[in-house]
C-alpha cells in the first residue's frame, strides 16, 4: 500500500518536530514542565496533535473556545496552551528552556504572551466552572498567562519506555506494512474489563485492525497506575486476541476529563496515528456526573464529518448479562438490570483495596490476578 493510501493526518500533513541541538541563549529562563505540559509537548513533538506545531497563540485560543476551530478554520476542540504564572517570566524573557526532571528537552522562542480567560475556557470546554472538576481545577491553578512562539524540540523522552511506545509515524508504518485499510482506535485510562473487550471485538468484526491505545500521560491520582494497566492489557492480548489483527501502543497525552470535547480531540489525534475509526462508548473521558452518558457521542452529530475525517463507532453501555451468559447491551439483550453485572471504577478499586477478587463476568481471571497483585503491595 502506498503512503498516500492511508488516512490523511488532521490538517493534511503529519507535523512531527525535527529534533535539534539545544543552544544557550541570552534572555532565557528555564521552566520545569508540569506533567500536563510535558504530555502536551510530547504530543506536539510526535505529530499526534497535528496540525499543531507549537502551543496555541491568542487567536487560536479564543477561536477554539468560541467556535471549536483554529483561527485558520481547522476543527479543534480543546485549547493546547503553555500556561504559566506571571511570576515565571518577565518582559525581558525572549527564550524559555523547557526542562523535564531538569534536563533541557525543548526551547520556546517567545513570540506572544497573553492572558487566559479561565472562566470562559472552563464553561465552554468543560461545561462547568466548578473546581471540583479535575480539569477545571488544573486550569484555575495553572497560571493566568499563556506563552507561545517557535518550539524547538531537543529530546522526545517519553513518559513511557517500552516496545509499546509507538509514534504516529510508527503506527502508520505498521498499518501500511500489514495492509490494513481500516483501523479502529480504542482510548482508555482504566484497567481493561470485559465490556471494553466486547467493544474491541465488535470493532474487529468491522475493521481490518484494532489499535489499543491506552492513555499513559497524567491522570487523576486515584486512577490505576500505568504499568499495572499495561500489564493487564498485555496478558489479555496474548490470551484472548488475534495477534495479527491487534496492536498495543501507548497514547502519551494527559487526561483533561473534558468529556465530549475531549472525545473529539481523542478522535482527531487517533486519525493522526493512521486510524480510520474511533470507538466512543458511554461517558467517554468523563468524570463524576458532569456529562450525560452519551454526551460524548451526541457532540459528533454537531460536526461536519468531512472536517472530522475519522468515523466514530458508537457503543451503548455494555454489561455482563447473567441470563444471556455474555456481555451485551440493551440493543442486544432484553433482560432487566437485576441480571446485569456492571462495576464502576470506584467499586473495582474498593474490591481491590479489600483484597477481594473481581468477578469473572467483569474481568478476565488473568487481568484480575494482575490487578489484585498490584493492590496487595
Ligand atoms: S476514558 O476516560 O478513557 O473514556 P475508560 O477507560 O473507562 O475511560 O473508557 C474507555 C472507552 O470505553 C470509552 O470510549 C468509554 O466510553 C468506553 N466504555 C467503558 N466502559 C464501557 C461500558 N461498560 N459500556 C460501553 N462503553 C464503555
Amino acid at each position: 500500500m502506498a503512503i498516500e493510501d492511508l488516512i490523511s493526518p488532521h490538517g493534511g500533513k503529519l507535523k512531527q518536530k525535527v529534533i535539534v541541538e539545544p543552544d544557550q541563549t541570552s534572555g532565557s529562563v528555564s521552566l520545569e514542565l508540569t506533567p500536563r505540559q510535558f504530555a502536551d509537548l510530547e504530543m506536539i513533538s510526535i505529530g499526534a496533535y497535528s496540525p499543531l506545531e507549537t502551543f496555541m497563540n491568542k487567536s487560536d485560543y479564543y477561536s477554539v473556545i468560541e467556535s471549536m476551530h483554529l483561527a485558520d478554520g481547522t476543527l479543534w476542540p480543546i485549547p493546547i496552551t503553555f500556561q504559566i504564572h506571571s511570576s515565571q517570566i518577565d518582559t525581558t524573557t525572549t527564550t524559555i528552556h523547557l526542562t523535564r526532571n531538569f534536563a533541557h528537552v525543548a526551547t520556546l522562542e517567545v513570540d506572544e504572551v497573553y492572558k487566559l480567560d479561565h472562566e470562559l475556557e472552563a464553561s465552554h470546554i468543560y461545561g462547568t466552572t466548578s473546581v471540583e472538576h479535575p480539569g477545571v481545577k488544573l486550569l484555575f491553578s495553572g497560571g493566568d498567562l499563556a506563552v507561545t512562539g517557535e518550539l524547538m524540540v531537543h529530546i522526545v523522552s517519553g513518559a513511557y519506555e517500552g516496545p509499546e511506545y509507538l509514534t504516529p509515524a510508527d503506527t502508520r508504518g505498521i498499518f501500511r506494512g500489514r495492509n490494513w485499510k481500516s483501523v479502529a482506535a480504542f482510548q482508555t485510562r482504566n484497567p481493561v474489563h470485559r465490556a471494553h473487550e466486547y467493544l474491541h471485538k465488535i470493532a474487529l468484526e468491522i475493521v481490518d485492525g484494532l489499535f489499543l491505545n491506552p492513555l499513559v500521560g497524567q491522570t487523576k491520582l486515584d486512577d490505576v497506575p500505568v504499568p499495572v494497566r499495561m500489564a493487564a492489557y498485555s496478558v489479555l492480548l496474548e490470551k484472548y486476541y488475534p495477534q495479527n489483527r491487534t496492536i498495543l501502543g501507548v497514547y502519551p497525552a494527559a487526561m483533561r476529563y473534558a468529556g465530549p470535547q475531549e472525545a473529539i480531540l481523542h478522535a482527531i489525534s487517533r486519525k493522526n496515528y493512521g486510524c480510520t475509526h474511533f470507538i466512543v462508548g458511554r461517558d467517554h473521558a468523563g468524570v463524576g456526573n458532569y456529562y450525560s452518558t452519551y454526551a460524548a457521542q451526541e457532540i459528533f452529530e454537531t460536526i461536519v464529518p468531512e472536517e472530522l475525517g475519522i468515523s466514530i463507532l458508537k457503543f451503548e453501555h455494555s454489561y455482563y448479562c447473567s441470563v444471556c451468559c455474555q456481555v451485551a447491551s440493551k440493543r442486544t439483550c432484553p433482560h432487566g438490570p437485576e441480571s446485569h453485572i456492571s462495576l464502576s471504577g470506584t467499586r473495582v478499586r474498593e474490591l481491590l483495596a479489600n483484597g477481594e477478587d473481581l468477578p469473572p463476568e467483569f474481568s478476565r481471571p488473568e487481568v484480575a490476578a494482575i490487578l489484585r497483585l498490584a493492590y496487595q503491595k
